[in-house]
């Protein structure tokens, strides 16, 4: 199977140029410029050719937060491998990275078992996994080394959720010394989940229920003195760090404050702390449960310095969080106590649009757009060149992408399982209009071509910035 892509604009992280691109099999044979005539010698005998012109040509984007089927606060979210992967491709993302969970009291290894079922055959895309930490002790300590051999080596830990995934600084301390000498990441979601759980009580206790209040007993200095706690208990042990979903200008500081003393510490921020706020949480009539995700939306006035943390590199990379409860029977679990709504939000759809209208409205490039929503992700997660770039011998995942295309994201047309859309009615500019992974055309204009069981399982190297 060949495909020649001519006459559009390849965006990759280092600039944009009108480039023609040869596919064959799965990987990217060749690129040349239009004016080579190359072109015309590859579409003799290619089994299809895409015109490309007035659309961009990038690398499929590469989402390294998600969350399927992953079970919280007495449910699980909503989207399946198969349905969370095919809502992927239709927003031009052709690799996640999910995070498989270690239940207290049970083996790393069983759970990326456990995660590897429920994944076979299922996915449309392909995907890699991490792991979620939850339970440190001598037998999981060791058990890291070999799921760095099984291509796992990056693992969340909590410094929120008492009770469930909730780790001391001892437990943090002892995983980041063994991260450090088996070269593996560890992942840090920072707040301060003691000191949130007695504002929560509190809220509860004084009958503030609502959602908003959700938002309200976790301060963004909570998240602020988390971080930096990390980042602190990083430099001690000499790990490497990456700071997971982080929303607060506070905590941003914390984190370039350690990028410029040149300390390994990196940081996402995901799309919802960019677009919404926590205006949203306020929505009457419990409509604030659907923006329940930890760490809440902020005030609105956040959302710059992330931007400019976007521009710096201080923040390196875009994911979702995706982690879809539907608002019927899953969110409304928590009617009447905030603290019993499920926390998370859909998104794995929307992450390269949204942050298209980043490049609309002048606050990244469109190699930076390219750059924090594939390139780097992939690069972090040790999947690069595979992943995250249009390249000779790349994996031939390439998202034709109509920038003038304006669209209205809605519950009624996006394909996530979830029934409601955080972003209902709102405008964008820019459409994915076909998408290729791994040399298979998956979508095409409007059209789902896929299937289930296309994607693979992507055994991933060491963090590529790490020296
Ligand atoms: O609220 C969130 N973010 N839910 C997913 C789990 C996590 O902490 O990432
Ligand atoms: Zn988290
Ligand atoms: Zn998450």
């Amino acid at each position: 199977m060949s495909i020649v892509i001519r006459d559009g604009l390849v965006i990759t992280a280092t600039g944009a140029t009108p480039t023609d691109v040869l596919v064959s099999g799965e990987r990217v044979a060749a690129l040349a410029s239009p004016d080579s005539g190359l072109a015309d010698r590859w579409v003799t005998g290619a089994d299809q050719v895409i015109d490309a012109t007035g659309r961009y040509v990038i690398p499929g984007g590469v989402d390294v937060h998600t969350h399927l089927e992953m079970p919280f606060g007495g449910t699980f979210s909503s989207d399946t491998f198969e349905t969370g992967t095919i809502a992927a491709a239709w927003g031009g993302t052709t690799t996640i990275i999910d995070f498989a969970v270690q239940p207290k009291g049970s083996s790393l290894l069983s759970a990326l078992d456990r995660w590897h079922e429920k994944a076979d055959g299922q996915a449309a895309v392909d995907y890699g996994f991490h792991l979620i930490l939850s339970d440190v002790n001598d037998a999981t300590l060791k058990e890291m080394d070999a799921c760095v051999d099984a291509g796992v080596n990056s693992f969340k830990m909590f410094m929120a959720y008492p009770g469930v995934f909730y780790a001391t600084d001892g437990d943090i301390l002892r995983a980041m010394s063994r991260a450090r000498d088996i070269g593996a990441m560890v992942m840090m979601h920072a707040e301060n989940g003691i000191a949130i759980d007695q504002l929560v009580t509190e809220a509860l206790a004084e009958g503030r229920t609502e959602p908003v209040h959700h938002g309200v007993t976790r301060p963004t200095e909570l998240e602020a003195e988390a971080t930096h706690r990390a980042i602190a208990l990083a430099k001690v042990t000499g790990s490497p760090l990456y700071i997971v979903h982080l929303s607060a200008s506070e905590a941003l500081s914390a984190v370039t404050a350690a990028r410029d003393t040149g300390q390994n510490v990196f940081a996402e921020t995901c799309p919802q702390y960019l677009f919404l706020s926590l205006d949203d949480l306020d929505r009457p009539d419990f409509e604030g449960a659907k923006y329940v995700a930890s760490p809440p939306l902020r005030p609105r006035s956040h959302q710059a310095e992330l931007w400019r943390g976007l521009r710096t590199n201080d923040l390196s990379v875009v994911s979702t969080d995706h982690c879809p409860f539907c608002f019927k029977e899953q969110k409304e679990l928590g009617r009447g106590d905030f603290s019993k709504i499920p926390n998370g939000m859909p998104g794995v759809e929307h992450r390269m649009d949204l942050l298209h209208q980043g490049v609309v409205r002048g606050e990244i490039s469109l190699p930076r757009w390219v750059e924090i929503t594939s390139t780097t992700p992939a690069r972090m997660f040790g999947l690069y060149p595979r992943k995250g770039t249009i390249g000779p011998g790349s994996d031939a995942d390439i998202v034709i992408y109509d920038p003038r295309a304006v669209q209205t994201l809605s519950v009624q047309t996006h394909h996530m399982n979830v029934d409601y859309s955080a972003y209902e009615g709102l405008q964008v500019l820019g459409r994915v209009e076909t998408v290729v992974s791994r040399g298979q055309v998956v979508l095409d204009r409007g059209s789902f071509l896929g299937r289930t069981g296309h994607g693979r399982f992507l055994a991933r190297e060491p963090c590529q910035y790490l020296h």
